[in-house]
C-alpha cells in the first residue's frame, strides 16, 4: 500500500479541445488536482484571451475543483506585452517552446537558436514566468537525427540560454536520453527543472520496433535506448526537486495514428498516470521519491501551493480492455490496450481511495 499526503499533479498534459477535450480531461481529473496544460491545441493559444476562452472550455468538462494551469504556445510574433498582462493576470503561468516542424501543431514555433533572442525572455526573467522546452533540434541546416535532436539542443540552445538568461525559470520537458538525465543530475536547481513521462520510464526502442513498429508507441521525442531509459529511472530515483512527473498524455484518434505514413506523435497515458508512475517507482526501489516526484515538485516549480489530500494505492493488477470512445465518431487508443488480451499491459496499482 501506498499511501499519498498530497494530490497528484501533472506537469505536461494534452487535452486538445471539443468532443477530444470532454473524452479525456476527465481521466486526468479522476487522479490529479490540476495540471500544466499544453497550447499546442487547434487553434493554439496564442494570446491571454485564448487562453482565458480555453480555460472555460476545461471548467465546462471537468468543473471548477481543477485547476488548468495554463500555457501559452510562443511564436516568433508572440509580444513581451501579452507574455506580462497573461501572467500578471494570472490566466497563464508559463510559455512553451515548439521547434517548428519537430512535432504536433508546432509549426508556428520558434526554431532553436531564435528562442535565445525572442523578446519575451527578458520580461519573464523578470516576471520569475517559467519557459518550457521541447528540448530538441530538428533542422539545423540540415535535418537531425532523431535520436540526436535532443543532445544537438541541449549543446546548440539550452548551454547558451542558461548564461545568457541566469535567473530564467526553464523547464526541459520530457527528457529522453542519458544525455539529457546527467545535464539536469548536474545543472538541475530551483530555476532549471525535467519532466518526465512514464512512458520513457517504462519503454525504449525495442519496445516500439518488437514485431514491426508500433504506431501506438510513436512520439515526441522518439523513444530512445534501454540505457537512456536506465539513466532517466535513477535519475527519478535520486528524488530531487527539479525532477517532475509529467505525462505528456497526448491522444490521436487511432486514424491519424493508424497511417502508413505520417503517423501522428503521441501516446495517451492519462487514464493510467497514477498507477504507471507508482508502478515504475515500485520497480526501481524508489517509492519514498514518489510523493515529490508526482506532488510537489511540479506545483512548487510554478508557484503553486501545493494540495493536501488522502490517496491510497493498493496493489491490484488490472488490464485496460478498451479504447476510449471520443463522441464525434472517433476512437483513442489508450496505453496499454492490446485487441489481444494476451497482449495487453499489466498494470500492478490501483487508486483505492482519493479525498
Ligand atoms: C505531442 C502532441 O501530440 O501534442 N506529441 C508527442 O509526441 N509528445 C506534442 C509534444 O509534446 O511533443
Ligand atoms: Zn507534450
Amino acid at each position: 500500500m501506498v499511501i499519498l499526503h498530497y494530490a497528484p499533479f501533472d506537469a505536461h498534459v494534452h487535452f486538445r479541445r471539443a468532443h477530444l477535450l470532454k473524452a479525456v480531461a476527465p481521466y486526468t481529473a479522476r487522479q490529479c488536482w490540476g495540471a500544466v496544460v499544453m497550447p499546442n491545441t487547434a487553434p493554439h493559444i496564442l494570446t491571454p484571451e485564448d487562453a482565458r476562452r480555453y480555460k472555460i472550455d476545461v471548467a465546462a468538462s471537468l468543473g471548477e475543483r481543477f485547476f488548468p494551469v495554463m500555457t501559452g504556445y510562443l511564436t516568433p510574433q508572440t509580444t513581451p506585452e501579452d507574455v506580462e498582462c497573461g501572467f500578471k493576470g494570472r490566466v497563464w503561468y508559463a510559455m512553451k517552446a515548439y521547434p517548428p516542424g519537430a512535432t504536433t501543431h508546432s509549426a508556428e514555433g520558434v526554431a532553436g537558436r531564435a528562442l535565445l533572442h525572442h523578446p519575451a525572455l527578458p520580461v519573464m526573467q523578470e516576471l520569475g514566468m517559467p519557459l518550457l522546452l521541447h528540448g530538441e533540434v530538428n533542422f539545423d541546416g540540415v535535418e537531425v537525427d532523431p535520436y540526436d535532436r535532443e543532445a544537438v539542443f541541449i549543446d546548440e540552445v539550452l548551454g547558451e540560454l542558461l548564461t545568457r538568461y541566469p535567473r530564467l525559470k526553464i523547464s526541459l520537458e520530457h527528457i529522453t536520453t542519458e544525455y539529457a538525465a546527467t545535464f539536469i543530475q548536474k545543472h538541475g536547481s530551483d530555476r532549471l527543472v525535467c519532466t518526465i513521462t512514464a512512458h520513457h520510464l517504462l519503454l525504449d526502442r525495442r519496445d516500439f520496433f518488437r514485431g514491426g513498429p508500433n504506431p501506438h508507441l510513436h512520439c515526441w521525442p522518439v523513444l530512445k535506448r534501454s540505457g537512456d531509459r536506465e539513466a532517466l529511472r535513477a535519475l527519478v530515483a535520486r528524488n530531487t526537486s527539479f525532477v517532475i512527473a509529467g505525462s505528456d498524455s497526448a491522444p490521436h484518434p487511432t486514424t491519424s495514428k493508424e497511417r502508413a505514413c505520417g503517423c501522428a506523435g503521441g501516446v495517451f497515458t492519462a487514464h493510467a498516470l497514477v498507477p504507471l508512475y507508482t508502478q515504475i517507482l515500485e520497480e526501481i526501489g524508489a517509492l519514498d521519491a514518489l510523493e515529490n516526484f508526482l506532488c510537489l515538485n511540479g506545483p512548487r516549480f510554478f508557484s503553486i501551493s501545493p494540495k493536501r489530500a488522502h490517496m491510497v494505492l493498493r496493489q491490484s493488477p488490472w488490464t485496460m480492455n478498451t479504447c476510449i470512445p471520443v463522441g464525434d465518431g472517433s476512437v483513442v487508443r489508450p496505453f496499454g490496450y492490446h485487441e489481444n488480451p494476451e497482449e495487453r499491459f499489466q498494470f500492478s496499482w490501483r487508486i483505492s481511495e482519493f479525498v
